[in-house]
């Protein structure tokens, strides 16, 4: 089956990840791969590691992935970390102790993440939702990027997070153009640097997973951006069909 992971397993993980982001996710690092672009990967916000599993699975042998949360959210009669743990257990994607660092993110700095993984090609943005949190880890993402690398803020332009929206736009004007969207979904910014966009636009619109998903340009600081659509019909669909086991038809909607 196409993507076994986003259409036969993701779904089991309780997450905010879409399968419409997920196959975005899954694009721009198979641009990444096909480009010979190295580095680690990292997350802040990994819940019970549902867009994690996916980024882990992408990397190629020596890259290192490394995951960062509070891990404090625990339900009845279960840790939020040792259902991590068992999640990818199940998947076949055993989570190594030195891939995990429990911590609140205003208390790392870049030096603690690249001693873990190197310069980072993909890093994502999903832990705390205030301006603060947003603020702290957008500079922790810049200080830890590759030069080809790509940021993904989840939620932006979510009404119910307006401050995420404000954090990251502060964050692109202050990089003075350095760092431009090329990207945008309904849950999620693509971010990389200004030289590398039109090429991970040009990987958006040709990549096989999003052919069916609804892409226009849009403009973003005078720069052309993807919108990529995801209509709700389909996510309630990928939803239905995968919790009866038909994920394999749910893939052909896309
Ligand atoms: C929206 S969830 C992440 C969703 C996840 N990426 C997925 O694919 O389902 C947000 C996570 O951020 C974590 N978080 C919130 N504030 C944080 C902070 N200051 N430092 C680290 N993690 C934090 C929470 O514990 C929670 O697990």
């Amino acid at each position: 089956m196409r993507d076994p992971y986003i259409f036969s397993q993701m779904h089991r993980i309780p997450g905010y990840l879409d399968p419409g982001d997920a196959l975005i996710l899954r694009a721009v690092l198979t641009h990444q791969n096909a480009s010979g672009y190295a580095g680690g990967a990292a997350e802040i916000g990994i819940y019970y590691g549902r867009s994690w599993f996916l980024i882990r699975q992408m990397l190629r042998d020596g890259e290192k992935a490394l995951a960062m949360d509070l891990f404090d959210m625990d339900a009845a009669g279960q840790s939020q970390m040792g259902a991590f743990l068992d999640h990818g257990q199940t998947l076949g994607i055993p989570v190594l102790p030195e891939q995990v660092l429990q911590a609140d993110s205003a208390t790392l700095s870049a030096g603690d993440i690249l001693a873990r993984t190197g310069p980072v090609r993909l890093f994502s943005v999903d832990g705390g939702h205030r301006l603060a949190h947003v603020k702290n880890d957008a500079d922790l993402a810049h200080d830890c990027l590759s030069g080809e690398g790509v940021i993904v803020f989840d939620d932006f332009f979510n009404p119910e997070w307006p401050e995420v929206s404000a954090a990251v736009i502060d964050f692109l004007r202050s990089s003075r153009g350095a760092l431009r969207p090329f990207a945008v979904s309904q849950k999620k910014l693509y971010v990389a640097r200004a030289r590398h966009c039109a090429e991970y636009s040009a990987a958006m619109d040709r990549a096989p997973g999003l052919r069916r998903m609804g892409r226009v340009p849009v403009s973003f600081f005078g720069h052309d951006a993807l919108r990529i659509r995801h209509p709700l019909w389909r996510r309630a669909a990928y939803e239905g069909l995968s919790r009866l086991g038909l994920g394999r038809v749910s893939a052909l909607l896309y």
